[in-house]
């Protein structure tokens, strides 16, 4: 098995992700990504490969529209690129975060892969027709990849219109999401009966109630999962500041505590890709190496969580 910093050749990543107890598929791959595979998860109603680790811009894009602002997040958005990322999650309720990817993608030129999602959030069938088109004008697309609706809000009316959207080819996916545990019984009843593309919410190592009923539904049904809040808004860091990585980490290729928290994640079955928010290339560049390597088994994922338990305490 090779060693921690050494350089692993392609064959070796193969074989490495082959060994890997969830089916993983081998994108081609940009950038500084280019002679490493990405780790990529099908959508299960297109079959369409996606980036395992995507990009959210929840309060990190929601600053103020100045010259170095944007160049700060240009430069991150660069380095989410340069590493094989694709999808990136916004919505009109983040403020300034629809206009700041759109100026952002504006300056940066390795965007091929770009995969955009935003949401709808707000009341009744025009105000939605309205914030959507606003929001592809503010994001400088013609056409949004994936379409969601934020928080179940107002979601029947949304619905018939995003249907009508996709068979006239507007969007690509229709999503819904929310990120409150008291809302999945609602999200299961909405996700049996009714037919979509995405379903996000949140999962991390210490908020695990997606296990229960959502996770395993998205992948009864053929539901692709967006996570958000991987590193529970950042609290993770907080909790394990100054405390060091097992050893063990590194037999699933983690070198920091970001990437332990992601490739907890990426390791279940269900999850098809993963947004982190960050303000900061370094972090950006740390997120992007739990898109590369192993992933955890059932039984390493229990070991991890179990660790985290005892840093938290
Ligand atoms: N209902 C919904 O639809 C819903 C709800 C919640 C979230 N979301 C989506 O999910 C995304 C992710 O959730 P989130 O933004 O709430 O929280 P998160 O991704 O769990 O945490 C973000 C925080 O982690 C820090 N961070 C990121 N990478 C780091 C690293 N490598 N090392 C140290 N700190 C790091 C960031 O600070 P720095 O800037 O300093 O890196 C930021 O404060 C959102 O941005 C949004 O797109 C959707």
């Amino acid at each position: 098995m090779s060693q921690q910093g050494n350089p692993l050749s392609r064959r070796d990543l193969l074989k490495l992700a082959g060994a890997s107890s969830v089916g993983v598929a081998l994108g081609p791959t940009v950038g500084l990504a280019a002679n490493r595979p990405t780790l990529k998860r099908t959508i299960p109603s297109s079959g369409e490969k996606l980036a395992i680790i995507g990009m959210g811009t929840s309060r990190t894009f929601d600053v103020a529209l100045s010259a170095a602002n944007t160049e700060k997040l240009a430069k991150v958005t660069r380095v989410f690129f340069d590493r094989g990322g694709q999808l990136i999650d916004t919505s009109p309720m983040y403020g300034n975060a629809e206009s700041m990817v759109g100026e952002t993608l504006r300056r940066v030129q390795n965007k091929k892969a770009l995969f955009t999602a935003t949401k709808v959030w707000t009341d009744g069938r025009d105000a939605g027709i309205a914030q959507m088109k606003r929001s592809a004008e503010r994001m400088g697309v013609g056409k949004i990849d994936l379409m969601q609706i934020h928080n179940l809000r107002d979601w029947k009316t949304h619905l018939s219109v995003l249907r009508r959207w996709k068979s006239e080819q507007k969007i690509r996916y229709i999503g819904i999401t929310t990120s409150h545990g008291r809302f999945h019984s609602e999200l299961k009843k909405i996700l049996e009966t009714e037919p979509f593309d995405f379903v996000q919410f949140s999962y991390n190592i210490v908020d695990r109630q997606a296990e229960k009923e959502i996770l395993p539904l998205a992948q009864e049904k053929g539901i692709a999962t967006l996570i958000n809040r991987p590193f529970q808004r950042g609290d993770l860091f907080r909790a394990t500041k100054a405390k060091s990585l097992p050893s063990w980490a590194a037999d699933i290729d983690c070198r920091s505590w970001a990437q332990f928290y992601l490739k907890f994640i990426a390791g279940h079955p269900a999850v098809t890709c993963i947004i982190p928010a960050t303000s900061k290339t370094e972090h950006m560049a740390d997120n992007m190496e739990a898109g590369y390597g192993r992933l955890p088994d059932a039984k390493m994922r229990e070991k991890m969580a179990a660790f985290m338990g005892t840093q938290m305490r």
